[in-house]
């Protein structure tokens, strides 16, 4: 019975293996509209494509991140700024796409603009903490994917939608958890929604990558200023250690990331090569191993894992 299980298992992943080869024909003939490539996985995924042959249009949120781009990719890569907050930008953006890819439509939408701070606990933080984050993860991506569905309907292609583990099990307060699990929840609609034009929704969940956005000084800077600002009461109820503590646990992270940015950037690309694209990548080993199997467990599990990597807040009963 074991050795049946086992050669089934085999096939299966052989079969897998096999159709995830696949990739679709007239690569140099695609757009592909990515935002945030200024910096981080969005300005790898840039180049990258742009490398690989395809057409890239890459959306920039300043114009310094842009040309720096332009320096270091093909005449035939494109930038255009882009500020995924601002609704004017993005039906600019859209209209220019629109221009650039006439009837063909636009073959690969890469939603990757994002920021994760501030993260704190949740009673530290104002209620335009958590819209600042929200902003940009899921209403700006939501603006973005509405303006050019058209286009991506038009080239039967593709979405991508940069998640997070984070958007699978939530371990901090601020808006970053949330913002993941409403792009994971608008994913899933979308995905079945388009299925019935020939448009495949993918999403990228990554675990911990050394970038920008998880730079512990901006980190730990960004978490003494709401220490900073929070009310005498949080200070009292949550205490210095506890704060010590955070800090502390904020630093102890970066050696734990991972600095292989490729791993993420590949998933995006075989999300918008492949014939058969998967519906969720999550790329490196603690997604894979941790965060993932976390969010299948039951939820007292991952209570009682997070109560023991925890500090107790100093008024704690
Ligand atoms: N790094 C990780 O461990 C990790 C893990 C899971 C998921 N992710 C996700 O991966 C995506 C890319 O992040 P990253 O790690 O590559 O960090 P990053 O280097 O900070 O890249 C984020 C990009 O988004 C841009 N951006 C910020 N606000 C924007 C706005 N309002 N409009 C348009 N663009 C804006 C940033 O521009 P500036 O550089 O000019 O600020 C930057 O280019 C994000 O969606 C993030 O949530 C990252």
């Amino acid at each position: 019975m074991w050795l049946y299980l086992a050669a089934l298992t085999g096939l299966f992943y052989i079969v897998r293996w096999y159709r995830e080869r696949q990739v679709v024909s007239h690569l140099p003939d695609k757009y592909v509209f990515i935002t945030g490539c200024d910096s981080g996985f969005g300005n790898l995924l840039a180049r990258q494509l742009d490398a690989r042959g395809l057409r890239v249009l890459a959306a920039c949120l300043t114009e310094k991140g842009a040309k720096q781009l332009r320096g270091q990719t093909s005449n035939r890569l494109e930038t255009v700024t882009l500020d995924v907050t601002k609704t004017d930008s993005v039906t600019s953006a859209a209209q220019w796409v629109k221009e650039h890819v006439g009837d063909r439509g636009l073959w690969g939408l890469v939603n990757n603009a994002g920021v994760s701070m501030p993260i704190a606990p949740n009673e530290w933080l104002t209620k335009e903490d958590f819209a600042t984050v929200l902003d940009v993860n899921l209403l700006g991506l939501i603006d973005v994917t509405l303006n050019l569905l058209p286009l991506v309907r038009k080239a039967r292609g593709r979405v991508v939608n940069v998640s997070s583990i984070m958007g699978r099990v939530s371990l901090c307060g601020g808006g970053y958890s949330i913002s993941k699990y409403g792009v994971e929840a608008f994913s899933d609609s979308l995905r079945r929604e388009l299925s019935y034009f020939g448009v495949k929704v993918s999403m990228i969940e990554p675990g911990y990558f050394k970038t920008g956005m998880t730079s512990v000084q901006r980190l730990i800077k960004n978490l003494q200023e709401i220490w900073n600002r929070a009310k005498p009461e949080i200070k009292q109820i949550y205490g210095e250690k506890f704060f010590a503590f955070y800090m502390k646990a904020t630093e102890l992270m970066e050696p734990q990331y991972w600095q292989d940015l490729p791993l993420v950037t590949d998933c995006m690309e075989h999300a918008l090569i492949a014939c058969h694209p998967r519906t969720r990548y999550s790329p490196g080993w603690d997604a894979k191993l941790l965060y993932l199997p976390m969010s299948y467990m039951p939820t007292f599990l991952v209570d009682a894992l997070f109560y023991l990597g925890s500090p107790r807040p100093a008024k704690a009963l």
